[in-house]
């Protein structure tokens, strides 16, 4: 079973995906139950004539039971310039939920969505005390999803031929994204632009959450088909290679923190924390991007 903590846009969206591909049983659990009902009774009608699957609603933490995967896609209010706005009600909300899956589905694959994501990857894998293999922070996949939309943008070409477009660290404003292994039709990407563009698509990709809300009130499509693709791989055990928010232990020179970094993904959640080579300028952007998120760690 799927369950979804969070009948928001991205709560809900996570759920269609799930339900319309006829991935698993899926529970949508919001305290405002008559929401995640109604939810529930529309995303019912997407549900595959040949799928043996359902979906439900409930306020009940104890129907979390049994869950094989939980996506954590709720929050305490909404923020406006800045994801860390609501750190610290956000903290005591996964604090809260970490030790209810700890009680209810200790051995669930758990995905991060809420903000300020590598923060709360964090604090729910040491609240929960779930192996740091089976908590993923999911962000680094979206946002590198918008640095290869970026360069298409930038270079009209189709994001087919990009490869390798891979952004790493904070979920937020130090990301990094890592030019020095992205190419475009096999040709270096670092060949075809200059500091200044590569400057301006940096400024891209950090600041694209700000660009989409100055047009909608906050983004829930790309979030949610990238949550899905790791949900998929899980339930499919299909080998799924992304970057994503873990807690690292001496991985990239880094502890106690969690942020993004490349994983490959199965049915047993994270198998391997992959070492991706990183140029000097990336390497020292990867650095500050986890002290700035440890700082923030440090100051709860
Ligand atoms: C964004 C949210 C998912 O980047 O943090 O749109």
């Amino acid at each position: 079973m799927i369950s979804i903590v969070g009948g928001g846009r991205v709560g809900t969206s996570i759920a269609f995906l799930c339900v319309s591909n006829a991935l698993d049983d899926v529970l949508l659990l919001d305290h405002t139950k008559d929401k995640v009902i109604g939810e529930s009774l529309d995303i019912a009608n997407a549900i595959p004539p040949t799928s043996k699957f359902s979906i439900h609603g409930t306020d009940d933490y104890s129907k979390l039971s049994g869950s094989d995967i939980v996506v954590i896609a709720t929050s305490t209010g909404v923020y406006i310039k800045n994801r860390m706005e609501n750190m610290s009600s956000q903290v005591i909300m996964i604090k809260e939920i970490a030790r209810k899956i700890k009680q209810y589905c200790p051995s669930a694959i758990v995905l991060l969505i809420s903000n300020p994501l590598d923060i709360l990857t964090y604090f729910f894998q040491r609240e929960s005390e779930l192996s740091r293999f089976k908590v993923i922070g999911v962000a680094s996949s979206l946002d590198s999803s918008r640095f290869r939309y970026c360069i298409s943008e930038k270079l009209s070409i189709p994001q087919s031929s990009i490869s390798n477009a891979l952004v790493l660290g904070e979920h937020g404003d130090s990301l990094v994204p890592v030019f020095s292994g992205v190419s475009v039709n096999g040709k270096s990407l670092l060949s075809m632009i200059d500091g200044d563009e590569k400057d301006s698509m940096t400024s891209s990709v950090r600041n694209y959450w700000k660009k989409l809300r100055s047009y909608k009130s906050r983004s829930h499509f790309g979030i949610a088909k990238n949550a899905y693709d790791v949900i998929n791989a899980i339930i499919n055990s299909k080998e799924l290679a992304i970057p994503a928010s873990v807690v690292l232990e001496g991985e990239y020179g880094e502890k106690d923190v969690a942020m993004g970094v490349p994983i490959k993904i199965t049915s047993k959640g994270i198998i391997e924390i992959k070492d991706r080579k990183l140029d000097e300028s990336e390497q020292e952007l990867f650095k500050i991007s986890a002290q700035s998120i440890r700082n923030s760690i440090q100051s709860i």
